[in-house]
């Protein structure tokens, strides 16, 4: 990732997108812990990338040991602010081992769209790395590409306080890499800021292909952050992996 879009990371735009989603953070917690319950396995939780910390703050109300890392000093400093009881670290996904030492975790959770801002080769390292620091399950939450390209509109709007956005998106077939022009306008209409970037978006198959490289074994597949198995026209695929 260049600093450009670290700098996206960094901005206040980006940070209102993260609290307009706080409160789903709850969902994802209590998703985690009952998968935690069902798998038997222990407390210690590794978000990662954390952001501002809207799954960790549950986790922890949930009686969860979290540990939060995230690459932008930015997010972890919100993350600390917000939230009491956890630990943050800035640190770089694709070196886990590294940033934390050797320790490992009962549960790895990488959630909300987090891989493709970097190359497919980046995204093997991360689900490396990610399967270093797993002792128990790790879980991962990614858009769907089938549904992507079929549903993703050209121009989107949506509202996230105090601004304004509209999206211009482009799927580039080649690549599988979405282009994305995001417009930020305020209370006046006016335009306050704007940015560009690209992820890449994956299919279920090419994920598959992916975590058993790294060393995982699929042992369930979801729809979001809910129990209903995942279908092809979904909007989300939640992985559950164990080492392999
Ligand atoms: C879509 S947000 C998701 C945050 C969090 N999982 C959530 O659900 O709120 C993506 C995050 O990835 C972080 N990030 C991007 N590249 C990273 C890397 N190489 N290592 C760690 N964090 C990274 C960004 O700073 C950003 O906070």
């Amino acid at each position: 990732m260049g600093e450009e879009t670290l700098k996206i990371f960094e901005s206040d735009f980006y940070i209102s997108e993260m609290v307009k989603v706080w409160e789903e953070g709850r969902k994802w917690a209590e998703w985690v812990y009952q998968l935690a319950k069902r798998l038997g396995v222990g407390n210690r939780v590794l978000d990662v990338p954390c952001g501002i910390g809207r799954v960790a703050n549950f986790l922890v109300n949930m009686g969860f040991s979290v540990v939060g890392i995230d690459i932008s000093e930015r997010m972890i400093q919100l993350a600390r602010k917000n939230v009491g009881g956890a630990t943050f670290i800035k640190g770089d996904m694709r070196r886990l081992p590294e940033v934390l030492k050797g320790d490992r975790f009962d549960v790895v959770i990488n959630i909300f769209n987090s891989l493709g801002y970097y190359g497919e080769e980046d995204d093997l390292e991360i689900m490396k790395s990610i399967r270093q620091v797993t002792g128990g399950v790790a879980v991962i939450n990614l858009d769907n590409r089938d549904y992507v390209i079929f549903n993703w509109p050209e121009v989107y709007y949506s509202y996230v306080p105090p601004y304004m956005v509209i999206d211009t998106s482009k799927f580039e077939p080649t690549t599988s890499r979405l282009q994305v022009h995001r417009k930020y306008i305020d209370q006046r209409g006016r335009e306050v800021g704007q940015l560009k970037y690209t992820q890449r978006y994956y299919s279920l198959h090419e994920v598959f292909s992916m975590v058993r490289r790294a060393g995982f074994r699929v042992v369930g597949v979801y729809s979001g952050y809910s129990w209903k198995e995942f279908e092809i026209g979904d909007p989300q695929m939640t992985l559950v992996l164990v080492p392999s």
